[in-house]
């Protein structure tokens, strides 16, 4: 079965269950300061698992893009990826275990959807411990489930309570809904490595057997004094790896061998004339390029550039260490960019994003790997010069990699771990702030994931945002239009279609208007809309945003009196918002800049979060 038929097939199956299917959200989170990247499809869902309405009602399906970089250094071996699709369906505080798990069993073995066989599939549950008890009920509907197709599923032969570290999802330090999962698993029949223990079982790290399905239940909320409340609305988030499902399903042992990548490695081969199979270092560098070269070119289509902050240093990264390993196949001139039409192929019109910024994806891929390509070589040399010299590469070595020869630092590990070296982390970040290119860290404090963030602070400055994008409308004229949006609980970065520098009395101007609106303490409420409905009562935003747009309907928030009908603002948007504007206490714009040919970015910050300066 293709994987063109596997994500046909997920949503088919839940839509005949009635669910809505929604569209994929970007790679990037819009206003959520917490994470660089969509790491689960539950995560641009946040705000209606946290109890907003979503415009497709309680049962929601879509095949959701991914990236996880932390999974980035086991790229590689037969199931590990940065970037991929996850299929899910959400009840968002419909039905709760006995449903997601009978179809989950159901998709997995029916034979008219995956027909796996159930003997080869085991499943996994949450053990209990002080903060909630072992899932007793998943391990009978499991039982249920294996008993339909007259299998006897006993507890430690093919269910296994796990604990919290595998079964349960949810912010690891922060606060939020979270719970209990159940996993499935399928032995791939592998044989069990000993390296990994004397004995295999579903979560054991040897490969014989794949995670491909993942149902989380959220009956929980974690509270600040580490107490689990359990939770009003209750919610079902899955998810299934779409490059997982389609290797067991056709029967392989690794993802790579799926055709989601084995045309992206034939490509490779035909270009580098090198054969994956003939050794492991071949196979090993010809996956990480079939892996990096697709998020690279999903994040250039979902509008990131290469660069030293945030998801650009991860693109940066992701392109420079393809071409440090095309490299080492002996390809010496940029050829991420002639990957693109295998890749684009491979998706067969899954994203349209790819297809309509095939130009940009192309051009981006091929200037920075000829920025690096001019300097990897002499880097290598240098490397090898500084490793010679001491047997090992220092914090500083690392930083002269860094900032002559364009290594980030993450590669110069790779490159010593090879040789058996480790560099000095901390060494390398001091000599890094020193030269207050801080950046970097700050992306890495990000890349730890969690689920977005909430809080007042950050709710308020939404609102803000939506304040200040319709006074900028009426101050600067009706082509400001959202071009980007970022919120921290400190402030607001909003970034806005004009092509001139604001003049001092327009940012006074605008300011003024919106602490107008603030100072009369306006309502705010969201309507439900038919797109046309939407467009007629002049909401604006960006109706393509997946957060708050489906079949037709929009979600949109209005500013101003409902009764009266008079609003000060109408905006397409997912929320969450405040109740009025008052709760803002004032608005001041810190700074008003150029990002790029004809965007302006504004920087603001609201006076209930901290008293302005
Ligand atoms: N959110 C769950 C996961 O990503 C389904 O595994």
């Amino acid at each position: 079965m293709t994987s063109v038929q596997i994500r046909q097939k997920f949503l088919e199956f839940f839509r005949s269950k009635g669910h809505t299917v929604i569209p994929s959200a970007s790679l990037v989170p819009e206003n959520d300061p917490t994470v660089l990247f969509t790491t689960a499809g539950m995560h641009p869902l946040v705000p209606y698992l946290l109890g907003e309405k979503h415009p497709g009602g309680k049962r929601l399906t879509d095949v959701q893009k991914c990236l996880r970089t932390g999974d980035i250094d086991d790229v590689g071996d037969n199931r590990h990826l940065t970037f991929f699709e996850m299929l899910g369906n959400w009840s968002l505080g419909d039905y709760f275990k006995k449903e997601a798990i009978e179809w989950s069993f159901e998709f997995l073995t029916g034979k008219e959807w995956l027909a796996l066989d159930p003997e080869r599939l085991y499943v996994s549950v949450f053990e209990g411990d002080d903060d909630a008890p072992r899932d007793e009920e998943s391990i009978e509907l499991w039982k249920k489930a294996f008993a339909t197709v007259g299998m006897k599923a006993e507890v430690g032969e093919r269910i296994f309570p796990y604990s919290k570290k595998s079964n349960w999802w949810g912010p690891a330090g922060a606060t939020g809904p979270c719970g209990p999962d159940t996993e499935m698993y399928y032995d791939t029949g592998l044989a069990h490595d000993k390296a990994f223990g004397e004995a295999c079982h579903p979560s054991c790290d040897c490969g014989r057997f794949i995670e491909i399905w993942n149902d989380v239940f959220m009956q929980y909320e974690k509270t600040s004094d580490r107490k689990f409340v359990p939770l009003k609305q209750k919610n079902v988030d899955t998810g299934m790896g779409l490059e997982r499902i389609t290797t067991v399903k056709n029967g392989l042992d690794n993802v790579f061998d799926t055709d989601l990548f084995a045309p992206i490695i034939q490509e490779i081969e035909r270009m580098t004339h090198r054969s994956y199979r003939t050794n492991t270092t071949n196979e090993r560098s010809m996956r990480i390029v079939a892996d990096h070269v697709r998020t690279a070119m999903f994040l250039i289509a979902d509008g990131i550039l290469p660069s030293n902050k945030d998801q650009g240093y991860v693109l940066r990264r992701l392109i420079r260490r393809s071409v440090r390993h095309g490299l080492s196949l002996g390809l010496h001139g940029a050829f991420l960019g002639k990957l693109y039409d295998t890749v684009a192929a491979s998706f067969d019109g899954a994203y349209p994003e790819l297809i309509t910024h095939k130009e940009r994806i192309v051009n981006e891929l091929t200037k920075e790997e000829e920025k690096f390509g001019k300097t990897l070589e002499k880097g290598l040399r240098e490397f090898e010069k500084l490793f010679g010299k001491s047997g090992k590469v220092t914090g500083d070595d690392a930083f002269v990699l860094h900032s002559t020869y364009g290594f980030p630092l993450e590669l110069t590990e790779e490159i010593a771990r090879d040789k058996g070296q480790k560099v000095d982390r901390a060494a390398f970040e001091a000599e890094f702030r020193k030269h207050q290119d801080l950046s970097r860290t700050g992306a890495e404090q990000k890349f730890a994931g969690g689920l977005a963030d909430h809080s007042a602070e950050c709710t308020r400055l939404h609102t803000a945002t939506h304040l200040l994008h319709q006074a900028l409308r009426t101050v600067l004229g009706g082509h400001v239009a959202q071009k980007g949006s970022n919120i921290t609980r400190e402030r607001l970065r909003f970034d806005f279609s004009h092509p001139e520098k604001m003049t001092k009395e327009q940012i006074k101007e605008v300011e003024d208007i919106v602490n107008g609106i603030i100072e009369r303490d306006l309502p705010v409420h969201y309507e439900i809309l038919d797109l046309s409905e939407a467009k007629k009562r002049g909401a604006i935003g960006l109706f393509e945003d997946t957060y708050a747009q489906l079949g037709g309907k929009i979600k949109v928030y209005f500013v101003g009196d409902q009764a009266l009908g008079d609003y000060v603002s109408a905006e397409v948007c997912g929320g969450p918002h405040v109740e009025r504007t008052g709760e803002l206490k004032g608005l001041v714009i810190q700074k008003e800049e150029a990002v790029a040919a004809g965007v302006r970015r504004i920087k603001a910050a609201v006076a209930a979060n901290e008293p302005l300066k």
